[in-house]
This record gives structure tokens, C-alpha cells and sequence, in this order.
């Protein structure tokens, strides 16, 4: 691809793709992991962008690709950045601090520094590849710094900014050491958004606070001579896709199986997210120990399916080593020979596969202490056409806002989460059914490209 061609870029830390080292030593592309990547593949593809961002592996070094009509543009990161800007910066500082600090941040002057140096190799790779007056939309924590290295060396770009995950409440973001580099660095762009209102109004108050923003009409700040819009953009899925998908002969049979190969029980839970503390799946295990230690879960069989994640840092190691604990401790006194009660697979699965658990499975537990969404909630009622299932959601996921006909609980709660559980087990089917096509109503008319749209909307972009 020739230099400075792309009209629209979008930059993440990670390529769709990943690539992977096989024990051969050859290397082959697969699909990233997480939310990102889920909700933003299908809205680029469809419009023939460029993508920006690390291909998965430290040291690797790959020429730009096409790839189903988009353009990846792979920018490589050394062991040491891996270390110190990845697993440091963004998963050992950003992640747990806006998070809610449900594991301690560490804050470490090594790790900013990487993570200054990174984003402004991520600077000089967006400038080279996009065209004069071009669209840049620059996404999530690892790269919030980007926006404004990139308008120093391309002041003619439109830059949006999209955060996937939670802006946190101002007392703890105060925590940060570098908090007025990063406000600043957000600042860079003309839109910056996030999944919620509330999340608007504290980079607003930290921005004026902590800046020489000036507070302008309602979501703007004006900042160095323009103004930045702030909103609320509250991301997706593409619902009809999985819809279509889940309503397959294929995904129907392939449930049918899933549910013999479990020994028919009649009830199955599951849980399906990546291996992360803010998740809660300790929560949920712990909720469905107890039912069990209560005679009250029924003839019910759980599956807990977990993508393998940033394994290397600390706190995921220790909350894998708890989990794996309980696992094995709820299977040793509940499963008889051949019938386990709890089966946990730590594996990424193929997507139909996994539309096929949703389909197979009476009650969705989602249990986050802290989300910015959770698509993984969406996606269950969109693979619901039959309107079955019963989904449990927390309320600290960012979907509770919209997924009001769902079981809400509090995470911190175990009772509560037990008894939800219970309800859940337990709701009739007609109560069940009714709140399901209200939610299928919300995720159906609510899709990823409507987000997108409306985003670049804000934006300026000409759709
Ligand atoms: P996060 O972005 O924090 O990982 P989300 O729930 O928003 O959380 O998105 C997770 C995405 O990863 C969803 O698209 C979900 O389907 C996918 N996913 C999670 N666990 C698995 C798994 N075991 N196999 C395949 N995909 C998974
Ligand atoms: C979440 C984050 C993404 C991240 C993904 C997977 O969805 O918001 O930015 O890419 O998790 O995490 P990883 O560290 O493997 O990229």
C-alpha cells in the first residue's frame, strides 16, 4: 500500500489477528482475543479501513497485509516493551485503576516510560499511513497518549478517541502519578468517547481540574484554541450476524449435543469470558458451591469457559491458580464418575462453537465487579431467537444500563448472587420469555454499527 492512502484508520494495541509461533516453528495468524476486537472487526471490514497495531508477538516483525480487504499495519513491540508498556503500564497500572482498583495498580516510572515511547511509535506509524485529511480512530487505554503525539506530527487528521473499558471514578484516577499527561494526551483528539455517561462527566471535571480545558457548552471542553466534544457511546455487537449464525442447523444440532454430551441435565449455567479478575468468576463459583452445599441447584450441570489471558502478569496468575483450586475442589465433592457438576475449559473457542454453548445453556452468569460492557452478554441474546434462557448480570457491567429485563445483581453479594442464581433456576417460562424478547428487542435494534455510526456521526466523518 502506497504511503499516506488510508482515508480511515483505526489503531488498536492489538491487529484483529494474532500472530502465533507454532512448536514447528512456523507461524500462522489467528483471531485476537477480547471485546475489541469482536465489536470493531465487522464495522471496518465493511468499510475497507486500514488497521494500525501489535501483531501479538514480542519481536516480531511483519510487513503490512491485506486481509479480507482490510489492511493491517503491524507495529512491533520488543520483549521489553511487551513487559514493561503491556503487561506494565496498561495491565499492571490502567487496567486495575480503571477498573476500580479490584486488584492494587502498581505504578512504576520504568513502565511509563515504555508506555510514553510506545505510543509515540504508534504516532509515527499512523502518520505514515494515513492520507491528507484523513479519519484516525484511535482506540481504548493502551494508547491514550496517541491522540495528541499524533496531532503534533499530523495536524490535519480528524482523531476520535474510544475507550472500551470504564473511565474510573475522579477520586481514584487522582491516584495516577502521570494523570495530567494522560488527560492531556486525550485531549489530542476532536471526539473522545465512552460506553457511559458517567464516564463523560468525570474526564470532564479531571480535564478542566487538572488542564487548561475550559468547560464549554455541555460535553465539550475547549482546549489549546479548539474544542473537544466528550459522549457517551455505549458499544455493541453485530446482532444479526450471531442471530443468523445461532439459528443455523449446524449451531442447533451441535446445542443438542453439547446438552447429551453434559448427560441431559436440566438445567445447564454458563459462563464464558476471558480469564480476568474483574470478572467475577470467582463470585459465581462460589454462588453455585453454595446452591449446591444447600440441596437447592436441581439436577444442574455448570461451564465455565475461559480464553487464556495475559498470563504473564501477576495478579491473572494468581486468580487462574484460585479458580483452577475451585474447580477441582467443587468437582471433588459434588460429581460422581463420569458426571462432573462443574466443567471448566481454558480455551478460546471458534465462534460458532461458541454460539452453540449460548444456545445450549438455561441461565448466562455474568458476574463482573467491574465492566465497561460485556459483550459477552449481548451475544447471549442475540443467539436467543427460540426467547429461552434466563440471563444474571451484574450490575457493575456497563450492559445493565441497557439490559434492564435481565437478572441484576450485585457481584460483591454472594447471597444475592446465590439467590439470583436460584430465581434464574427456578423463573417460570413465561416470565423467562417475556423478559428475553425485551432484551432481544434492545440487542437487535442496538448493533455495533449503529455505535459506529453513530460515533463517526460526532465525529464529522461523512457517512
Ligand atoms: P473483554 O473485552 O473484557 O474480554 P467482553 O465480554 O466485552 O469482554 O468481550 C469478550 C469477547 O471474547 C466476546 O466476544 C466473547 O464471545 C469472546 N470470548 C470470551 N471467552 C471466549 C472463549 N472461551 N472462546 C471464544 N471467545 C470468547
Ligand atoms: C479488552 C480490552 C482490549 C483488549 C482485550 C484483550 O477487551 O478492552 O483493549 O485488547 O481486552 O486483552 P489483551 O490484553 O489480550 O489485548
Amino acid at each position: 500500500m502506497a504511503e499516506q492512502s488510508a482515508e480511515f484508520v483505526v489503531v488498536a494495541n492489538r491487529l484483529p489477528v494474532d500472530l502465533e509461533k507454532l512448536p514447528d516453528g512456523t507461524q500462522r495468524w489467528k483471531r485476537s482475543p477480547g471485546g475489541l476486537v469482536t465489536a470493531l472487526e465487522p464495522m471496518l471490514r465493511s468499510r475497507e479501513g486500514a488497521w494500525v497495531g501489535w501483531p501479538g508477538l514480542a519481536d516480531a516483525e511483519a510487513e503490512p497485509f491485506v486481509e479480507d480487504g482490510l489492511t493491517l499495519h503491524p507495529v512491533m513491540l520488543t520483549s521489553k516493551d511487551v513487559e514493561d508498556y503491556y503487561e506494565g503500564f496498561s495491565n499492571g497500572t490502567l487496567w486495575p485503576l480503571y477498573h476500580d482498583v479490584v486488584a492494587p495498580p502498581a505504578f512504576h516510572r520504568h513502565w511509563w516510560q515504555a508506555y510514553v515511547r510506545v505510543n509515540k511509535r504508534f504516532a509515527e506509524a499512523v502518520a505514515e499511513v494515513a492520507a491528507p485529511n484523513a479519519t484516525v480512530w484511535i482506540q481504548d487505554y493502551q494508547l491514550q497518549l496517541l491522540p495528541a503525539e499524533l496531532r503534533v506530527l499530523r495536524p490535519d487528521l480528524r482523531i476520535g478517541f474510544f475507550l472500551h473499558i470504564p473511565f474510573p471514578p475522579t477520586e481514584l484516577y487522582q491516584q495516577l502519578p502521570w494523570r495530567k499527561e494522560i488527560v492531556e494526551g486525550l485531549l489530542g483528539a476532536d471526539l473522545v468517547g465512552f460506553h457511559t455517561p458517567g464516564g463523560v462527566r468525570n474526564f470532564r471535571w479531571l480535564a478542566t481540574r487538572f488542564t487548561d480545558a475550559k468547560p464549554g457548552a455541555r460535553n465539550e471542553v475547549s482546549y489549546d484554541g479548539r474544542t473537544v466534544k466528550l459522549g457517551a457511546f455505549p458499544i455493541s455487537i453485530d446482532s444479526a450476524q450471531l442471530d443468523e449464525l445461532s439459528r443455523t442447523p449446524e449451531v442447533q444440532q451441535r446445542a443438542k449435543e453439547i446438552r447429551n454430551d453434559l448427560g441431559n441435565p436440566e438445567r445447564v449455567i454458563l459462563g464464558v469470558d476471558r480469564l480476568d479478575y474483574t470478572k467475577g468468576i470467582d463470585v459465581r463459583l462460589r454462588a453455585f458451591e453454595e446452591l449446591l452445599q444447600e440441596d437447592r441447584a436441581g439436577d444442574t450441570v455448570m461451564i465455565q469457559l475461559a480464553t487464556p489471558s495475559r498470563e504473564r502478569v501477576e495478579h491473572y496468575q494468581t486468580m487462574r491458580a484460585g479458580i483452577e483450586q475451585s474447580v477441582g475442589r467443587i468437582n471433588g465433592t459434588f460429581a460422581r464418575v463420569g458426571h462432573p457438576v462443574l466443567h471448566y475449559l481454558h480455551q478460546a473457542l471458534p465462534r460458532d462453537e461458541l454460539a452453540a454453548f449460548f444456545v445450549a445453556a438455561d441461565v448466562m452468569l455474568v458476574t463482573p465487579l467491574r465492566d465497561g460492557m460485556n459483550l459477552v452478554a449481548k451475544e447471549y441474546v442475540a443467539c436467543r431467537s427460540d426467547l429461552g434462557g434466563v440471563l444474571v448480570l451484574s450490575e457493575f457491567a456497563g450492559a445493565a444500563i441497557e439490559l434492564k429485563e435481565s437478572v441484576l445483581v450485585n457481584p460483591h453479594d454472594t447471597d444475592g448472587v446465590k439467590n439470583a442464581l436460584h430465581q434464574a433456576l427456578t423463573m417460570p417460562a413465561a416470565e423467562s420469555r417475556k423478559r428475553m424478547k425485551s432484551l432481544r428487542r434492545q440487542v437487535l435494534s442496538n448493533d455495533v454499527d449503529r455505535w459506529a455510526r453513530s460515533f463517526l456521526d460526532a465525529l464529522g466523518l461523512p457517512s
